[in-house]
């Protein structure tokens, strides 16, 4: 089973849409798709049709193991089964606060039903809290959500630092595969900056021994279509809402690209680097210095592996839900053509800023 994790701490991204949408296409396709709402919003449990004030025993009752975890997973749609928000999951992350080994339930949980799916798809909350922990510490792959407009990558440091710290601490297996661009509009200057600017870094990660160093930017942009936008309220996924629009074609064919080219017997593989490049097109457009240290204060970090213990834990777990959580739905707005308030050294520097913010005491491991 490959185990992925839609993870974006920001909000509005497109992780619903995309977890949702591809995983709708993977079961078109004849895989098997367990579907995980980790997010108290339960938009994914609403986008496929189901009420979370009605729906039965879902992801609270795993993490609270007061229902078996193959007692929640509901089949919502041919090959693709649900495992709900209902309103208990809002107040999880003060239940569980004492709870000894509360990073590692779900990990545990779905260790029963491995055998039984081809994809387990996490759509992660928009904070870096408890649920989100368990999220990461139970699947193999991270893939990230963007929406290239000039803030997409603020907070992007922050979110690699702690991909890093969990798989430092408490998963190793844990890398992030996939980048996927969300509304992008390649008319705007700014979302092919942006574009630009992640190849660059993801480029420059390539010989690290960091948890992104064989990440992939999907060849496949999602356009932006408001197709996408109205399935949701309907309960239905975009091959029911409108099967000939845009955002069909695009997620069918990330559904192909996830399952044919990055996957061989089940798991995930690493693309051929020259398949990376030559999807990135690289054309550098920042000074490398920076990432090179950056590159090398995570290496140097790496270089030093600590034991998994329950005060590790703890501070993993303190300095994981330092970011605030973040509910707000960013309205869909047309970025317009290029101001450039953010230019990609600017947008650089943020990213850099953010990997070495002082006084992080996740830099001081
Ligand atoms: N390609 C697209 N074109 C147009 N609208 C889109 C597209 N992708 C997503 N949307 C819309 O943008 C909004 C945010 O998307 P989505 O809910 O998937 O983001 P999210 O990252 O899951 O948000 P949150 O952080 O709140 O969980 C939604 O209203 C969604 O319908
Ligand atoms: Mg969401």
């Amino acid at each position: 089973m490959r185990t992925i994790a839609v993870l974006n701490q920001k909000g509005g991204v497109g992780k619903t849409t995309s977890t949702v949408n591809m995983a709708a296409g993977l079961a078109r396709m004849g895989k098997k798709v367990a579907l995980i709402d980790m997010d108290p919003q339960a938009h994914l449990t609403i986008h496929l049709g189901v009420n979370p004030e009605t729906a039965g025993a879902g992801i609270y009752e795993v993490l609270t193991k007061s229902v078996d975890i193959n007692e929640t997973l509901t089949e919502v749609r041919e090959n693709l089964y649900l495992i709900g928000a209902n309103i208990n999951l809002v107040g999880a992350e003060s239940e569980l606060v004492s709870v000894v080994g509360r990073e590692i339930i779900l990990r545990e949980a779905i260790e029963t039903i491995r055998d039984n799916y081809d994809y387990l798809i996490i759509d992660c909350a928009p904070s870096l809290g408890l649920l989100t922990l368990n999220g990461l510490a139970a699947v193999n792959e991270v893939f990230i959500p963007l929406q290239p407009h000039f803030l997409a990558l603020q907070g992007f440091g922050k979110l690699l630092q702690t991909v890093s710290l969990v798989s430092k601490r408490i998963n190793p297996a844990l890398r992030v595969s996939g980048i996927l661009f969300c509304m992008y509009d390649k008319r705007v200057t700014l979302s092919s900056e942006v574009k630009a600017d992640i190849e660059n870094f993801l480029k420059n990660a390539r010989e690290t021994n960091t948890p992104w160093s064989d990440a992939a930017i999907l060849p496949i942009f999602v356009r932006r279509n408001i197709k996408l936008a109205e399935a949701p309220s309907y309960g239905q996924t975009i091959f029911e809402y409108e099967p000939e629009c845009n955002g069909s074609f695009d997620y069918e064919a990330i559904a192909e690209y996830v399952d044919k080219k990055m996957t061989k017997d089940g798991k995930h593989i690493k693309l051929p680097t020259e398949e990376i490049e030559e999807v990135a097109d690289i054309e550098p457009t920042v000074e490398e210095i920076t990432e090179e240290q950056v590159a090398e204060e995570v290496i140097a970090e790496q270089a030093a592996p600590q034991a998994v213990t329950e005060e590790i834990v703890e501070e993993t777990i303190a300095e994981v839900e330092d970011t605030p959580q973040q509910t707000v739905n960013v309205p869909i707005v047309e970025v317009p053509a290029a101001p450039s308030v953010n230019t990609p050294r600017e947008i650089e520097t943020i990213v850099s800023n953010d990997l070495k913010t002082p006084g992080d005491s996740s830099n001081q491991m």
